[in-house]
């Protein structure tokens, strides 16, 4: 039963969780959404100045939330990569410094294996094998499980990822950042089936298309293009421009196209259990499709508790405690990467760093 404290620091939240055995005794998070929310996106220096203010405080609530002193601590983890360079350093130095001072293993962790793991938070899985649909603002896969750490991508987006589309339809709409929740919340009186708009098909060399892989930046320029349109309509002394129907519809198509090749892909890999983790999983539309159609299937679905659907330091922990029941620990030495495959984590437990 490990008892770890986990940082998290990998873009725009702040974040700090003590979790045992998948169980969480204290989180914090400190968003920086409205601070960025002027610029439109994430301004990296600011969002590593930011991690620095919020972390001392967040360290000190969720220990004392937890009433777990750092001797009863068996690890301190950190998320290492992939991000933005600045912001990972934050939480690494961090947590290095704390384990170094309370001489504790540190584990260096991947960002998108603590979003994975993010589902062990809820109810149980079944046993075996799962295939997992990762939609965040930064990623958009398919990734089968076949045991802890054991991963193979079996699809992802070729362009934007689905937060990212969120984000930027939401930004040409003018309904602000982070666009998720904000479409979500525009889109809740809209009729979903009122605008036609492209499932973005990505084609193969040999002809014919990809059955699973996803491309969302052709469906960001076809509402650009609608809205123009209803802007035009709007300035000739037609009808104000539907939002809300732009944005259910916007929101329909993405849970469509997601539900449907994310459900295809556990099928033909046999796989009977799926599950859905990251910031977009909290989409209740996507929520409720996923539901009907894996109900309809007779698949078993999963997904990650709505609190910790968008980043935070528990799910990072949880990855952590698996990676220590395993026999893995992180060098002292280990820095951070902005890019690194899932594939790859590994190497973060290897004893010589890797960077
Ligand atoms: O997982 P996350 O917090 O950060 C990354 O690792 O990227 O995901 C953030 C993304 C943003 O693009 C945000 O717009 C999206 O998740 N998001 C949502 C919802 N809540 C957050 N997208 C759709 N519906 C939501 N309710
Ligand atoms: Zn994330």
């Amino acid at each position: 039963m490990p008892t770890v404290l986990a940082l998290e620091t990998s873009c725009d939240e702040s974040a700090a969780a003590v979790v045992r055995d998948q169980r969480v005794l204290a989180s914090a998070i400190a968003s920086q959404i409205e601070e960025h929310a002027r610029w439109g996106g994430v301004v990296p220096e600011i969002a590593s100045r930011r991690h620095v203010e919020a972390l001392p405080a967040l360290i000190e609530q969720v220990m004392n939330q937890s009433g777990i002193s750092y001797a009863d601590l068996d690890a301190i983890a950190a998320t290492a990569a992939p991000g933005l360079v600045g912001a990972l350093l934050v939480g690494s130095v961090t947590g290095r410094s704390l384990a170094r001072l309370h001489r504790k293993p540190f584990l260096g962790v991947h960002h998108l294996e603590g979003h994975l793991c993010s589902v062990h938070l809820g109810e149980p899985l079944p046993e075996g094998p799962f295939l997992v649909l990762l939609v965040s603002g930064g990623h958009t896969e398919m990734i089968r499980v076949d045991g802890p750490g054991t991963y193979q991508r079996l699809a992802r987006s070729r362009d934007d990822a689905a937060g990212e589309a969120f984000d930027k339809v939401a930004r040409l709409l003018g309904l602000g950042y982070p666009g998720g929740p904000a479409i979500q919340q525009a889109a809740a009186s809209g009729d979903p089936r009122r605008f036609p708009l492209p499932k973005g098909k990505v084609s193969l060399p040999e002809g014919g298309f990809h059955p699973y892989d996803f491309s969302f930046s052709g469906l960001k320029t076809a509402v650009l293009r609608l809205v123009n349109q209803l802007k035009a309509e709007e300035e000739a002394g037609g009808p104000p421009v539907p939002l809300a129907d732009v944005a259910a519809s916007f929101e329909q198509v993405v849970a469509d196209v997601l539900v449907e090749r994310t459900t295809r892909c556990a099928v033909d890999q046999g796989l009977r259990t799926l599950v859905m983790v990251g910031g977009v999983a909290a989409n209740r539309r996507l929520r409720q499709g996923l539901e009907q159609r894996c109900s309809a299937l007779r698949l078993q679905w999963r997904a990650a508790p709505l609190a910790y659907c968008t980043d935070n330091a528990a799910m990072i922990a949880v990855a952590a405690e698996q990676r220590l029941l395993a026999g893995g620990c992180s060098s002292i030495r280990l820095a951070v990467a902005p890019r690194l495959p899932l594939e790859q984590a590994p190497v973060l437990y290897e004893p010589q760093a890797p960077f």
